[in-house]
């Protein structure tokens, strides 16, 4: 297949819901594929990996922002997404990712563990109630979507009673890391008007009443850093936080069971213990990753010989790295024991997953409790995809436990 058919099919609805055989074919071409204009997708696994470490390719900012969408200032959505980590280059990254990844740290996630088990249980404990008859449960809302909203509302601090109000928000304000139409810009930007408006009251009450959470220890930090962190960079990065940490640990949940539901041995390992539930989870990570892509803007040079333009558009194709030949032995097949691992899900280089540990914790205590409790758990129906690329998950996962 030639690569502008590879492409093309990549962009239909079937495309979208198997793009394996696409990455396959793209692969036999080359480890960056050119797509016209002196833009290009990068799929290979040391290419993707040599961009994402190389600071001469750039994240898209407001800069860029301000060539594609002229007057992006009246959508709060944009406002917020103009200083959030994933969206800085430079020194300004650097600088307010060092000072957040200060309060985000490894004794902070590691101290989640016990909640993350409980929160795990309690929802099995209901889906073990509402199926215990042979009744259909639905995976992705009754645990894959709730327990990561969850588990970042814990982190962050919010409390027990606000939280059943603020997921619809964190969904409504997470359809930014879609292709939006514009047509969704007024839902999205009154969830982002809606949540900076809670975060700015919780950080008043935190501020004069600190806990043991996420948002006191930023506030702590912005507070002896010296205006280093001003109180929007904080507030708008607690919402990058929230809609970045679960829409893409609910996929990995769903697409870590939907592996077992189709291969049912593929669980098997995890269920006797020879498989560590961490080595489960990276595999599931590299098989069939939430997060398929993601892009830099690179500037008038060369990639494995493939001439850019300045200001090309680079497509850096994680899912597709992941599956790629040359660096996995028999890449298309699920093998949690493989000693070839290291997928490119969490990305790689200064913008890599601030979140990656907790993102790996909650997969590492989830799929053991789920497999475990529920050996017989089976498909029921078809699942339904969500039909997109970037992120890729299930709308709708039916299963029955009994
Ligand atoms: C399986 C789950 C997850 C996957 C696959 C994932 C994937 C990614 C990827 C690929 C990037 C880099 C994007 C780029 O280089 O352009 C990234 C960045 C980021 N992730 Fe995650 N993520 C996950 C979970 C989380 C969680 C749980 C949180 C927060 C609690 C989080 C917060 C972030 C943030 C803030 C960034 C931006 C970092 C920066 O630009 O410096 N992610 N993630």
């Amino acid at each position: 297949m030639e690569a502008i058919e590879i492409l093309a099919s990549l962009g239909t609805p079937a495309g979208r819901a198997d793009p394996y055989p696409l990455y396959a074919a793209l692969h036999e071409i080359g480890e960056v594929v050119e797509l016209g204009s002196g833009d290009v997708m990068v799929v290979g696994y040391d290419a993707i990996n040599s961009v994402l470490r190389d600071p001469g390719f750039r994240v898209s900012d407001n800069a860029s922002l301000e060539q594609q969408f002229p007057g992006w200032q009246a959508n709060p959505v944009f406002i917020q997404g103009a200083d959030w980590i994933l969206n800085l280059n430079g020194p300004r990254h650097a600088r307010i990712r060092s000072l957040i990844a200060r309060a985000f740290t490894a004794r902070r996630v590691f101290g989640l563990e016990p909640a993350i088990a409980k929160m795990a249980d309690d929802l099995l404990d209901a889906i073990a109630d509402r199926g215990a008859d042979g009744s259909v449960v639905e995976f992705m809302h009754d645990f894959a979507y709730l327990l990561p909203v969850t588990v970042i509302c814990e982190l962050i601090g919010i409390p027990d009673a606000d939280r059943e109000g603020f997921r619809p928000l964190a969904r409504d304000l997470a359809r930014v890391f879609e292709d939006i139409d514009v047509a969704d810009l007024p839902a999205i930007n009154a969830a982002a008007v809606e949540l900076l408006a809670y975060f700015t009251d919780l950080a008043s009450k935190r501020r004069a009443d600190p806990r043991d959470d996420l948002l006191s220890d930023l506030l702590a930090v912005s507070d002896s850093e010296d205006g280093r962190l001003t109180d929007f960079e904080l507030l708008h990065n607690l919402t990058l936080l929230l809609v970045a940490g679960f829409e893409t640990t609910t996929n990995l949940l769903g697409n870590g069971l939907q592996i077992v539901l189709t291969d049912p041995p593929a669980g098997e390992g995890l269920r006797d213990g020879s498989v560590p539930p961490a080595a489960f989870v990276e595999e599931v990570l590299r098989f069939d990753s939430p997060v398929q892509l993601t892009g830099r803007i690179g500037y008038d040079t060369s990639l494995r010989g493939v001439r850019l333009s300045d200001q090309a558009g680079v497509v850096t194709l994680l899912g597709a790295g992941n599956r790629d030949p040359r660096r996995f032995a028999n890449p298309a097949r699920f093998d949690p024991s493989r000693p070839d691992g290291g997928p490119l899900s969490f990305g790689g280089g200064a913008h890599f997953c601030i979140g990656a540990a907790l993102a790996r914790l909650e997969g590492a205590v989830a799929f053991p409790r789920l497999l475990g409790r529920f050996p017989k758990i089976t498909a029921a129906g078809e699942p339904t995809r969500r039909d997109t690329l970037t992120l890729r998950g299930f709308d709708m996962l039916p299963v029955t436990v009994a």
